[in-house]
């Protein structure tokens, strides 16, 4: 299959990366958001990042004015209908993707693979919920999504031989490593990340240590590059609970029960580096 133009939905944090990630790769490609300001707000932290990358010295000015040109954004739907692959990275809500998906197959062609980003619902009933379940996959990006290297392409319980491989190969396309994940909760990484991550708020509450030395044990003992806890202000506090939630509902095992803790801090809007305090102040 050969892909030109792609369309991303949601200019969110990992919306905002994918679509960078595509247009530096050559590909014209087209942002939709629902209304002009969050559109505004994604297309600026893209440029930021360039400018930033610019700054460091890791991306040449013609490289980040190359990406900008191969850019543009909408809040229309229609604006999608020359897209070969869509990638869609809304919120992480059943009934929103669906609706989107509605809108999307509207003005779509019958060629176009649609792709979600999800990090937790289940490939195959987000590929059910729309008339093309043979063209639908998951395609998982990692945060910060231009620099993660890997990128998780899952298939459906219907995703066909033809779209599984012409996913892969444009993951190949965007510079990254895909590996390929089975349509369970957590795919693979969460699937590890996720309990260790649950096991170090246990620990913590347990009193093994600080929250500082727990990180510094994981950061220089095994090379991470950030601690548990570090990381789980990274991620986000709710991020990490809800998927916990989804995989414990599905495989009932207590290392993926979200500990006491977790959800105390959830429930007291300390997100991490989003809400400015998670296990640490920002
Ligand atoms: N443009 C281009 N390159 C940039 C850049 C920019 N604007 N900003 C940074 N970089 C480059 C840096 O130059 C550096 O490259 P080199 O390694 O070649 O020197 C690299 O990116 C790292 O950047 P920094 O040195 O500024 O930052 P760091 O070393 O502190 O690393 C980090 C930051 C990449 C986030 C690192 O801490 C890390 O890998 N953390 C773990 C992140 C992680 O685990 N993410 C997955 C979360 S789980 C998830 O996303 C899935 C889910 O479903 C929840």
């Amino acid at each position: 299959m050969h892909i030109k133009t792609v369309g991303v939905l949601g200019c969110g944090l990992m919306g905002s990366g994918i679509a960078q990630v595509c247009a530096a790769s050559g590909y014209k490609t087209i942002v939709r958001e629902v209304d002009d300001a969050f559109l505004q707000k994604g297309l600026g932290r893209i440029k930021k990042f360039l400018d930033d990358g610019v700054t460091k010295g890791k991306v040449t000015p013609e490289a980040r004015d190359k990406t900008l040109a191969n850019l543009s954004g909408a809040a229309t739907f229609e604006a999608l209908e020359g897209c070969d692959i869509v990638i869609e990275a809304i919120i992480e809500n059943l009934d929103e993707k669906r609706a989107a998906y509605t809108a999307l197959e509207k003005v779509v062609s019958d060629h176009t693979i649609v792709l979600s980003n999800t990090s937790s619902l289940c490939v195959t009933e987000l590929a059910a919920a729309t008339k093309r379940p043979d063209r639908f996959g998951g395609l998982h990006f990692f945060n910060p999504v231009p620099i993660m290297k890997l990128v998780e392409v899952i298939r459906a319980l219907t995703t066909s031989d033809d779209t599984y491989r012409a996913v892969f190969t444009f993951a190949q396309s965007l510079g990254k490593e895909p590996i390929t994940a089975p349509d369970r909760p957590g795919f693979i990484v969460n699937r590890l990340l996720v309990p260790y991550l649950l096991d170090a708020v246990r620990c913590y509450e347990n009193g093994l240590g600080t929250l500082e030395d727990l990180d510094k044990g994981m950061k220089l003992g095994c090379g991470y590059p950030m601690g548990p806890f570090t990381l789980l202000d990274f991620v986000g506090l709710d991020t990490t609970y809800y998927i916990a939630n989804i995989l414990f509902e599905e495989f009932r095992e207590p290392a993926y029960a979200p500990p006491p803790l977790l959800k105390r801090m959830v429930l007291a809007g300390r997100l991490g580096r989003k809400s400015g305090q998670g296990f640490y102040k920002y």
